[in-house]
């Protein structure tokens, strides 16, 4: 597809171009006119630079976007006209996918432990491609195929050290015993039920996974289990390599992140393509190979504002108040902030408050377990931090839980109310999980453009 297609495809969405590139820039300037305390982009220009990445470091394995990651329509409806299929993980994101245009062919229902309502919704969806990985799930899965369906049943195998910042193998993913179990089960139960077929296999390697090797390792034994499953009278031909992909800038936000090592994404491409040509020998030359990335689509194409709205510096109270040398203050005098500033009154701690918070697109901090990264900035430049006054700060979120903290006891500079907070790459499993706690509206996305693709 065509850069000019890409726009004039998305030209009902109404895309604002970014004046000079500049996103930020214009952000500042957004808030500041409209007078907000949070706003958020989704730049698809981006987010079209990360299809056009993958395709060239993985170009035999179909990305299906893991719509739970951000499902926000102008990131869906863009992905499908460039030409990604979706993992759907409900009835409501299968739906979403369709509503995009995507074909039912272009979707698998991507969890592997369903409620049987689900299952039956989903297949008069139109979608018949269910992961699973339990005895119950298979049963369960052909007890609900309609008649005259046949489910097309893969099995989500669980890779092992995977090195991922998180690991989700503790929820989902057959051991290599269970495995092979359920495989040998399944051949027992097509003999009376023909109403199924094991399609493939799938896996996940974790999230944040920088490291080749552990994909590689999991296409092995979705091909071991494949001969496996072909002595058995099946003809596997899928593997679906899952998600687990982050980008080099979206690393920023995991709290470890200087101890991952760095990572080249058309390197880790190119081991799985090179794997996937050895599974092809066993699945066969018309294997499928697909994979549900979220994080690796989702994180770089938003960037979030937020401003300060409230400030309470926090003096030491034993601190003795009065230096010597400093002019004295009428004691029945009412001190500012500034005065006691200018006394040199040790400041403890600084408490801000902010637009946005845990109950919005930081919510990622406690499910995604990230640090995030933050910068800046006042009016419409960034503060140069080496320059600036530091001191022991705790920035909250709008709503009045004393939890809604997005960062905690860190050194920052001195801000000032009206300064700004400036999170880039920020799409992943912020938006999707934003609530109106407290009554407060998710910051919603404004769809911006680069200029050479308007
Ligand atoms: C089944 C499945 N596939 C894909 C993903 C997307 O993972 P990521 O965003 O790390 O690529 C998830 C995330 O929870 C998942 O559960």
């Amino acid at each position: 597809m065509t850069e000019q297609s890409l726009a004039k495809r998305l030209s009902d969405l109404q895309p604002h171009i970014i004046p000079n590139n500049d996103s930020t820039d214009y952000m500042l300037k957004y808030c500041m006119e409209k007078d907000l305390d949070a706003m958020a982009v989704v730049n698809v220009s981006i987010l079209k630079r990360q299809v056009e990445l993958w395709k060239r470091a993985m170009p035999s394995v179909w990305p299906h976007y893991a719509i739970k990651c951000n499902p926000h329509p102008v990131i869906v409806r863009t992905l499908h006209e460039l030409g990604c299929g979706f993992d759907a993980a409900s009835p409501n994101e299968v739906e979403k996918a369709l509503s995009v245009g995507s074909t039912i062919s272009s979707i698998i229902y991507a969890n592997p432990q369903k409620q049987a309502v689900n299952i039956k919704k989903v297949y008069e969806l139109g979608v018949d491609t269910f992961t699973f990985d339990s005895e119950m799930e298979l049963i369960k899965m052909i007890e609900n195929t309609p008649e005259g369906k046949i489910g097309q049943f893969v099995l989500r195998i669980l890779p092992v050290n995977t090195g991922a910042h998180q690991n989700f193998g503790s929820k989902f993913g057959a051991s290599k015993k269970e495995s092979e179990r359920l495989l040998k089960l399944a051949q027992r139960l097509a003999q009376t039920h023909k109403n199924f077929t094991i399609a493939g296999f799938s896996f996940h390697v974790g999230t944040g996974c920088p490291f080749g090797e552990a994909y590689v390792k999991a296409i092995q034994e979705c091909t071991r289990l494949c001969s496996l499953a072909q002595e058995l009278g099946f003809a596997p031909k899928l593997i679906d390599i899952g998600g687990g992909f982050i980008t080099q800038e979206a690393l920023l936000h995991l709290k470890d992140h200087e101890s991952i090592p760095s990572f080249n994404f058309m390197d880790i491409g190119a081991a799985i393509e090179k794997q996937l040509i050895e599974a092809r020998k066993v699945f066969g030359e018309d294997m499928k190979a697909i994979s549900e990335p979220g994080r690796f689509f989702a994180s770089n194409c938003v960037k979030l504002v937020t401003r300060i709205y409230g400030r309470r510096i926090m003096f030491d109270d034993n601190e003795p108040d009065v230096i010597e040398q400093m002019p004295k203050v009428d004691e029945e005098e009412s001190l500012t902030e500034s005065d006691m500033m200018i006394r040199q009154n040790k400041i403890e701690h600084v408490k801000y408050y902010v637009g946005e918070g845990m109950y919005g697109y930081f919510n990622n901090i406690m499910f995604d377990h990230v640090l995030p990264n933050m910068r800046f900035f006042r009016n419409e430049f960034p503060l140069d931090e080496q320059d600036c006054e530091k001191h022991i700060s705790y920035i909250f979120g709008p709503t009045c839980d004393s939890m809604d903290c997005i960062l905690e006891g860190k050194q920052i500079p001195l801000l000032e109310i009206g300064d700004f907070i400036v999170v880039e790459c920020f799409g992943a499993y912020t938006w999707a999980g934003a609530t109106e706690f407290n009554g407060i509206a998710v910051t919603q996305m404004v769809t911006v453009v680069e200029p050479e693709d308007a």
